[in-house]
C-alpha cells in the first residue's frame, strides 16, 4: 500500500547519507523560517565539507550496483516514487507553502508538476538506446552505447523546492547515476521530504544522498564536490554568477555541467495581438510564484498603438490580485522569500520611478501583512536606463516599455546577456515565424504564457546556461556515449 504522511511526519532535519538520517558531523544546525511570518519551522543540519565527502563516498560505493540494474528495474523504483509523491500531494503542497510562501493551490500544483518529471523519466529509463553504426569495413562492427555519467551533484533553488530537485534526481536515477544533492538553505525541508519518499519507494542506500547547509557553510560544502574527481556531473538551477563559479571551480576535474540560470525574459505585445489573450498570458507567466520564477516575463514591450489600452487592462487585473499568506485559501500572491529579495524589488521600483516611470498600480511594500510582502505592480514608461531593464527583478513587478516597430522590439528583447525564455503575442502568421526565429532564447512562448512541461526541453542559451531538463533530450545530460569498435569478425 502507498504510505501517506501528515505534514509533520514529512519533516526531517538531518542529512540523508547512505540510507540513514544523520546529523552534521560538527553537530551544527541552522534555522528554517516561514517567510510569511519569520517564525522558525525547524533547525536542520548545517553541513561541512566532511558531510559532503561522506555523501560522495556513499554515492560512489552505490554506483556499480545501481547502474547494473536493468532499466525497467530502475523505472519501477521511479514509478513507486511518483505514486508516493502523488499520494502525499496535500502534505507536500502544504510544506512547500510553509517554507517557501507560495499560495497553497500553487504549492499543490508544484507537487504534481515535479511528480510529472519523475513519471516521465521512469518511462525514459527504458528507452536509452544506442546505435549500430553502418558498417565501414568488413570484419569490423562499430556501435555507440550510452552509459551513466557517474555520481551527480544536484544543487537546487528555493523558488520551486520540489519540482527543481525532482527534475534533476529523476533523470539521474533513470540513467543509472547516483546522486549527492544540496537544496537551497531557505527551503531544505521539501527536498528532505522528497528524499524520505524516495527511500520509501525503494531507492537503495547510497543511491540518493542529501545534505543541507546554511548560506555561511554551503560554499565550502559544495566546493568539496566541485574538487572531487568522483563527482562527474554538476546540475544546478540558480543565478548566473553562481553558475559561472561552478563552471570555473569544477573545470579542474572537467565535469559535465547542466546550468539553468537567470532569465530576465522579454514579453512582446504587437499591435495585431489578441489583447485579452495577451493580458491573460502575461498574468499567468508573470505572477506564478509571485514573479519568483526564472521564466517570468520581466521586460514587457508593448507596441505604441495598443500601449495605453494594454496598460489599463493589465493594471486592472493586477490591482485585483489577492496578496495574503499561503494559508489564506483566496491568496494569489504570497510573501517574497526573504528580506534581501524584498529590498531588491523595492530598489528596482524606486529606481524606475526616479527615472520617470508611472505607477499604474502597486508600487509599495505591504508591511501590514508581514515582513516580506510587496504589492503587485505595473509601471508604465519604462526605459532601458532603469535597473529593472538589465537586472532580473524576481518579484511581482511588470515594467511596460513602449516600441514602434518589430525590429526595435526584437533588438530590445535580445539586448541582454540572458536567453532563457521569451514570449510574444501576435496574430500575424509571417510575423510569428520571423520573431520566433529571431528571439535569442531557449524557450519561446507564442501566444502562450504557460510554457513549462515535463515533455518539453527546458533550458537556455547565452548566459542563461546550457543543458536541457525534461523531454526526450533531458536524459542525455546524464549519459555519456561510449564507442565500441570490434574487429576480427570475419
Ligand atoms: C525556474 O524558475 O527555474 C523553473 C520554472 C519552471 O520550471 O517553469
Amino acid at each position: 500500500m502507498t504510505r501517506t504522511f501528515e505534514l509533520a511526519g514529512l519533516i526531517r532535519s538531518d542529512n540523508f547519507i547512505d540510507g540513514a538520517w544523520t546529523p552534521a558531523q560538527d553537530n551544527v544546525r541552522f534555522a528554517v523560517t516561514n517567510p510569511a511570518s519569520g517564525e522558525i519551522i525547524a533547525e536542520v543540519a548545517d553541513s561541512s565539507p566532511a558531510d559532503a565527502c561522506a555523501a560522495t563516498n556513499a554515492a560512489a560505493r552505490a554506483l556499480p550496483a545501481w547502474r547494473a540494474r536493468l532499466p525497467k528495474e530502475r523505472a519501477a523504483v521511479l514509478h513507486r516514487w511518483h505514486a508516493l509523491i502523488m499520494a502525499n500531494l496535500d502534505a507536500l503542497g502544504a510544506l512547500i507553502s510553509l517554507e517557501q510562501g507560495k499560495p497553497l493551490a500553487e504549492g499543490k500544483g508544484e507537487v504534481a508538476y515535479g511528480a510529472s518529471y519523475v513519471a516521465w523519466f521512469a518511462e525514459e529509463a527504458t528507452r536509452i538506446y544506442g546505435d549500430l553504426i553502418p558498417q565501414q569495413q568488413r570484419g569490423k562492427r562499430m556501435t555507440a552505447v550510452k552509459e551513466p555519467v557517474g555520481v551527480v551533484a544536484a544543487i537546487t533553488p528555493w523558488n520551486f523546492p520540489l519540482a527543481m530537485i525532482a527534475r534533476k534526481i529523476a533523470p539521474a536515477l533513470a540513467a543509472g547515476c547516483t546522486v549527492v544533492a544540496k537544496p537551497a538553505e531557505d527551503t531544505p525541508l521539501t527536498a528532505s521530504a522528497l528524499v524520505l519518499l524516495a527511500h520509501e519507494a525503494g531507492v537503495p542506500p547510497g543511491v540518493l544522498n542529501l545534505i543541507t547547509a546554511s548560506r555561511d557553510h554551503a560554499v565550502a560544502a559544495v566546493a568539496e564536490w566541485l574538487h572531487d574527481a568522483r563527482v562527474r556531473k554538476i546540475t544546478f538551477t540558480g543565478s548566473t554568477p553562481v553558475g559561472k563559479y561552478l563552471a570555473r571551480e569544477s573545470a579542474e576535474t572537467l565535469k559535465k555541467l547542466s546550468l539553468e540560470l537567470g532569465g530576465n525574459a522579454p514579453f512582446i505585445v504587437f499591435d495585431d495581438a489578441d489583447l485579452e489573450a495577451a493580458v491573460a498570458g502575461l498574468m499567468a507567466a508573470k505572477f506564478r510564484n509571485g514573479g519568483q520564477t526564472c521564466v517570468c516575463p520581466n521586460r514587457v514591450y508593448v507596441q505604441a498603438g495598443v500601449y495605453e489600452r494594454f496598460g489599463a487592462l493589465l493594471a486592472e487585473r493586477v490591482g485585483a490580485l489577492k496578496v495574503a499568506p499561503a494559508t489564506d485559501p483566496a491568496a494569489q500572491i504570497g510573501p517574497m522569500i526573504n528580506s534581501r529579495a524584498l529590498d531588491k524589488i523595492a530598489r528596482h521600483v524606486d529606481d524606475a520611478v526616479a527615472h520617470g516611470a508611472r505607477v499604474l498600480t502597486g508600487g509599495k511594500r505591504l508591511a501590514e501583512l508581514g515582513p516580506h510582502y510587496y504589492a503587485p505592480t505595473v509601471l508604465a514608461d519604462a526605459t532601458a536606463a532603469m535597473q529593472l531593464n538589465s537586472e532580473e527583478t524576481f518579484g511581482p513587478i511588470v515594467p511596460l516599455f513602449r516600441f514602434e516597430d518589430e525590429a526595435e522590439a526584437v533588438s530590445a528583447a535580445n539586448d541582454t546577456p540572458f536567453g532563457l525564455a521569451a514570449y510574444f503575442y501576435s496574430e500575424g502568421v509571417k510575423r510569428i515565424d520571423r520573431v520566433a526565429r529571431a528571439l535569442e532564447a531557449g524557450i519561446v512562448g507564442i501566444n502562450e504564457g504557460a510554457v513549462a512541461s515535463e515533455a518539453a526541453p527546458f533550458g537556455g542559451v547565452k548566459e542563461s546556461g546550457y543543458g536541457r531538463e525534461g523531454s526526450k533530450y533531458g536524459l542525455d545530460d546524464y549519459l555519456s556515449i561510449k564507442y565500441l569498435c570490434q574487429g576480427n569478425l570475419e
